[in-house]
């Protein structure tokens, strides 16, 4: 078992810390996170790496984190509840809320929140209103992490393991990514956008079908920002420049023809186009977006990303926790 303080390598990086996080209570979207706060995350997610590497920690053995999750999911509520139990701590969990809790009953979030906080350290939400992840927040005396709200709405720490997956690989300064899919929709590539809008001399690719492109709100937060984009509708026309490829799911009813849809997808046709060293993330699950004779491929990175994300929610459950 480790101690997880003698395993962060930054000085001032343990659990009395550092000023970069100050300010951080909830966890509701991307926007919140400043390029020290995403160092002091990364720094301690790389520590988290070792943690993990000796059995896991006890240093968190009182704290309680609840999973209110209203919609499905696999990655996000097991990496949680993963790195709750690595840290030492205890769970409560319910993985379909809109059935097994008192919504069912028409209870609200806000009634939720304040029951269950009263129960937990920290409390990470999936829910199926954008927006109510905030709402969970604004009533919850303790922390509250988005874990995905919404069509439209942000999955803020799927962002965060996805930009911890390209830090480890290569700078994040003069980054070139392509997002691909279902982008109108998409909250971790809504997340994503934000997130890479902080670094210096980033070029983000748009490629959906024009119905399905990025709203308005990121593209003005971008032009705001200066961060250079383009709108695409071929894939072709920018795998070959990219150094990230960032494909996600377009549901099939979402577009015209399923021949429409397969123009989305990465095979080995689009792999022979990609630079040598790029890297190709996606937030899972897959549909027929990703063919499986990629996954063989060295610069297939998704599962290795999904495994990160038990890092960095470790990482930044101790950020929150410390502050309690
Ligand atoms: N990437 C992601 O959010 O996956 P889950 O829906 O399985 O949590």
């Amino acid at each position: 078992m480790a101690d997880i303080d003698t395993l962060l390598e930054q000085p001032g990086a343990g659990s009395h810390g550092t000023t970069a996080r100050r300010g951080l209570k909830h966890v509701i979207e991307s926007q919140q996170f400043t390029v020290p706060l995403l160092m002091e995350l990364f720094e301690r997610s790389r520590g988290m790496e070792r943690v993990v590497a000796r059995g896991g920690s006890l240093d968190y053995q009182n704290k309680i984190m609840a999973t209110l999750f209203y919609e499905p999911s696999t990655r996000t509520r097991f990496a949680f509840e993963a790195a709750m139990y690595r840290l030492g701590g205890r769970v409560l969990s319910t993985e379909q809320a809109r059935v097994f809790s008192s919504a069912m009953e028409g209870e609200q979030v806000e009634d939720s929140i304040r029951i269950v906080a009263g129960y937990a350290d920290v409390i990470v939400i999936r829910h199926h209103q954008e927006g109510g992840a905030r709402r969970a927040a604004e009533v919850s005396p303790v922390p509250v992490i988005n874990a995905g709200d919404g069509e439209g709405g942000q999955h803020p720490t799927q962002a965060l393991l996805d930009l911890y997956t390209i830090y480890r690989e290569r700078p994040l300064n003069g980054l070139s990514v392509a997002l691909i899919g279902e982008l109108d929709k998409g909250r971790t590539v809504r997340s994503l956008a934000y997130l890479l809008a902080k670094f210096e001399r980033v070029k983000i690719f748009f490629v959906a079908p024009p119905p399905l492109q990025m709203k308005p709100d990121i593209l003005e937060y971008l032009d705001r920002h200066g961060v250079c984009y383009e709108l695409e509708a071929e894939i072709d026309r920018v795998v070959g420049e990219v150094d990230v490829v960032y494909q996600t799911r377009i549901r099939p009813e979402r577009v015209a023809d399923l021949p429409s849809l397969r123009k989305y997808a990465i095979d080995s046709t689009v792999l022979r186009r990609m630079k040598p060293s790029a890297m190709i993330l996606h937030p899972l699950p897959r549909t027929v977006e990703l063919d499986k004779t990629v996954d063989s491929d060295p610069r297939a990175m998704y599962f290795r990303q999904a495994i990160n994300g038990l890092y960095v929610r470790m990482a930044l459950l101790t950020m929150l926790l410390d502050k309690v």
